[in-house]
């Protein structure tokens, strides 16, 4: 199943995500790929905000803290690996506990680093399409 998306608005993205943050039942890993600036952390506010585990106002890149952690009782990770180089990184960084109980984590740039999780993934792929549409695929 492959699904496609055009979107014309960063709060379009928002809300895309938060529809499709429905579908998602932890636990499960949300792999974002796509070029610097073409929504991923945009797109991430709409899923966070969905699950109701933070506003989407509190929802920030996590590019320099590499990991954040929304919701409470069932957790939502958002990580970016952009800057990760080696699993003693990834552990330094306490994204290891992410895999301790059921969550959603939501991972970006995760192709950078080969993740080894039993968890089921669901890849997303945004693309830059001019000016301010991006087309949103879910592979
Ligand atoms: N249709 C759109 N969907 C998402 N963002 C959009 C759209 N149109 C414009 N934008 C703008 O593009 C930028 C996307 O930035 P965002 O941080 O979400 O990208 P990113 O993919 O996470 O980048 P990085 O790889 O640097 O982490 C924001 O400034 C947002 O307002
Ligand atoms: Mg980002």
């Amino acid at each position: 199943m492959s699904e496609e998306m055009i979107t014309h608005s960063a709060e379009e993205t928002v809300r895309w995500g938060r529809e499709f943050s429905k579908r998602l039942k932890a636990p499960v890993l949300v792999l974002l790929t796509g070029d610097l600036g073409t929504g991923k952390t945009t797109l991430t506010k709409g899923i966070v905000s969905g699950l109701g585990a933070a506003n989407e106002n509190d929802v920030t890149s996590p590019t320099f803290t590499l990991v954040h952690v929304y919701g409470r009782l069932a957790k939502v990770y958002h990580a970016d690996l952009y800057r990760i180089e080696s699993f003693h990184d990834f552990e330094t960084l306490g994204m290891e506990d992410m895999f301790t109980t059921p969550s959603v984590a939501i991972l970006e740039w995760s192709e950078r680093f080969p993740l080894q999780s039993p968890w089921p993934q669901i890849r997303v792929r945004l693309e830059h399409l001019g000016g301010d549409a991006r087309r949103i695929t879910v592979l």
